[in-house]
């Protein structure tokens, strides 16, 4: 099969020597075989995978990518991370497991312009990496298609002292739950399925993929 390259776009120069330390165990984890554990914790790919069928998605901080064996009905993938040691890693998976129509991007997502547009988007680094703008929120609305599936994640305060450093926050869009939905809504999301991979409902310390459809 003739191998794609990755291909170069815009990445900044600082903070990525955060993600390339973490490549190799990242892959790592990636490598042991598929049990409960391991789909529990990817599973919004696995129920991406199972809501669509060919489809067209971009993966924003794709990292080292292995969990897509866990999927296996799209049309095209588009991965995307600027940490260019996590998508060496990623280039090692997709070539070994011999997956077709994937496309490996080194760019930021601020810098990112795919050119065309996606059935899906998943992204787990918006609030945990950068916060989620409306800017950002705009650029990801341009790349869907009306009718697409967006899933972004939502961490709720690890502690009462960071709950109570949040709400007195007047830079964030949003800050709980209630404010980034009514943000979703306003612009054009609706909220379709949340979900965790704890096994305990906890007030404290979630983090919640949120699968959004785009208003047709
Ligand atoms: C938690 S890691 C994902 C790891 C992946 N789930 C795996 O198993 O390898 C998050 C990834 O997002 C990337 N990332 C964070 N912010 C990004 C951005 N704005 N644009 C592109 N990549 C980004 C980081 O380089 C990192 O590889």
């Amino acid at each position: 099969m003739k191998k794609k390259p990755i291909r170069d776009g815009k990445a900044p120069a600082k903070g990525m020597d955060v993600s390339d330390e973490y490549a190799d165990s990242y892959g790592e984890t990636h490598k042991k075989p598929i049990d409960l554990e391991y789909a529990i914790s990817h599973s919004s790919y696995l129920l991406l995978d199972g809501i669509q069928d060919q489809y067209e998605l971009l993966d924003i901080g794709c990292g080292t990518a292995g969990y897509w064996r866990l999927m296996g009905r799209w049309k095209q993938i588009v991965g995307l991370d600027y940490s260019k040691k996590m998508l060496a890693v990623a280039r090692e998976f997709v070539d070994e497991l011999g997956l077709r129509n994937v496309e490996l991007v080194h760019s930021s997502f601020r810098d990112y312009d795919p050119g065309q547009s996606f059935d899906a988007i998943i992204s787990g680094t918006f609030g945990h990496y950068d916060p989620l703008t409306k800017e950002m929120l705009d650029k990801l609305n341009g790349m869907l298609r009306p009718g697409g599936v967006l899933v972004l994640s939502f961490q709720t305060p690890k502690s009462v002292r960071h709950a109570l450093h949040v709400l007195l926050r007047r830079d964030r869009l949003f800050r709980y739950p209630g404010e980034f939905v009514s943000f979703m809504t306003r612009n054009g999301f609706d909220l379709k399925l949340t979900t965790s991979h704890a096994p305990r409902i906890s007030f404290f310390g979630g983090n919640y993929s949120c699968f959004f459809r785009k208003r047709p």
